[in-house]
């Protein structure tokens, strides 16, 4: 039995007075891609920022690849982070990327804290460019000199130049237009097929299906249903997800009616 990349245990997250995660666990198996879906303010982002060291859990665990950092101080974090093991993708390009910096610059950045010479980081960052479909002259350039489609095509391949053991993509086609969100969800696929561990967060169900092979779907800061993406679209067991599945046009089951789903959100909050 091989050990979970990422395993998350009655993770609980307290903003104030505010429960934005209620006891959450989510195992992420190697390779595995898991989508994480819920509406605006259900905790996708609190989980992924959790899972980075950017948020303190109140209370639950956290094992990313075998090493517990729930309890990390801000120095454990800095190291586990150098290692490269999780990368990030954000829905705004500009979060993930120094604004300050050359699109080189931030290519070879997470090389560079890994410890790689600045010649091999150099070639390694490189060669990213063309995996995400981008031109070396960009190379040169800042973040504000390219469209929102290229840096995020940038802050992707930022994501991939250390072979990480995990990606966390928070709303990584959002504010994409059709075109560059075509792209980048290829970009994510293969990257699922070449055996990358993933979770992809979207408030849009649509995006992730075609990518996830398991979803969890996140309710007022309690997952409310796990399972493969499959049966999940096929014979959707909580009412919520019932919910989200009704405003997906492309899937089999018939879009829910106004009448419907007004029912479903009674039942759901009385
Ligand atoms: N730093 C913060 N301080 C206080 N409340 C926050 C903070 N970040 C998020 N929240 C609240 O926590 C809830 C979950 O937010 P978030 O994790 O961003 O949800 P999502 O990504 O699903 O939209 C929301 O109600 C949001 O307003
Ligand atoms: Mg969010």
């Amino acid at each position: 039995m091989s050990e979970n990349v990422l395993a998350i245990e009655h993770l609980e997250v307290h903003y104030g007075h505010h429960h934005a995660l209620r006891g959450v666990s989510l195992d992420v198996a190697p390779g595995e891609a898991v989508g994480l879906i819920g509406e605006t303010g259900s905790g996708k982002s609190t989980l992924a920022r959790s899972v980075l060291g950017l948020v303190r859990p109140t209370a639950g665990q956290i094992r990313i690849v075998g090493e517990d950092v729930a309890g990390h101080s801000q120095r454990q974090w800095r190291a586990f982070r150098r290692r490269g093991l999780v990368q990030y993708v954000f829905q705004d390009p500009l979060r993930s990327l120094d604004p300050d910096l050359t699109i080189e610059q931030s290519l070879i950045e997470p090389l560079l804290l890994r410890g790689d010479s600045r010649a091999s980081a150099l070639e390694t960052g490189r060669g990213q460019l063309e995996r995400v479909n981008l031109e070396p002259d960009l190379l040169t350039r800042v973040p504000g000199e390219l469209s929102g489609g290229q840096r995020q095509r940038v802050a992707v391949a930022r994501a991939l130049v250390v072979q990480p053991t995990l990606i966390i993509l928070d709303e990584p086609v959002s504010a994409l237009d059709a075109a560059n969100r075509v792209q980048i969800l290829q970009i994510i696929k293969d990257l699922r097929d070449g055996g990358t561990a993933l979770v992809f967060i979207s408030h849009d169900l649509g995006s992730v299906a075609g990518v996830a092979d398991r979803v969890a779907v996140l309710y007022q800061g309690e997952l409310v249903e796990t399972g493969p993406t499959a049966n999940v679209l096929r014979s959707p067991q909580h009412p919520y997800t019932r919910l989200l599945l009704g405003s997906v046009p492309t899937l089999h089951a018939p879009p829910a009616s106004r009448a419907e789903r007004q029912a479903l959100r009674a039942q759901l909050v009385s």
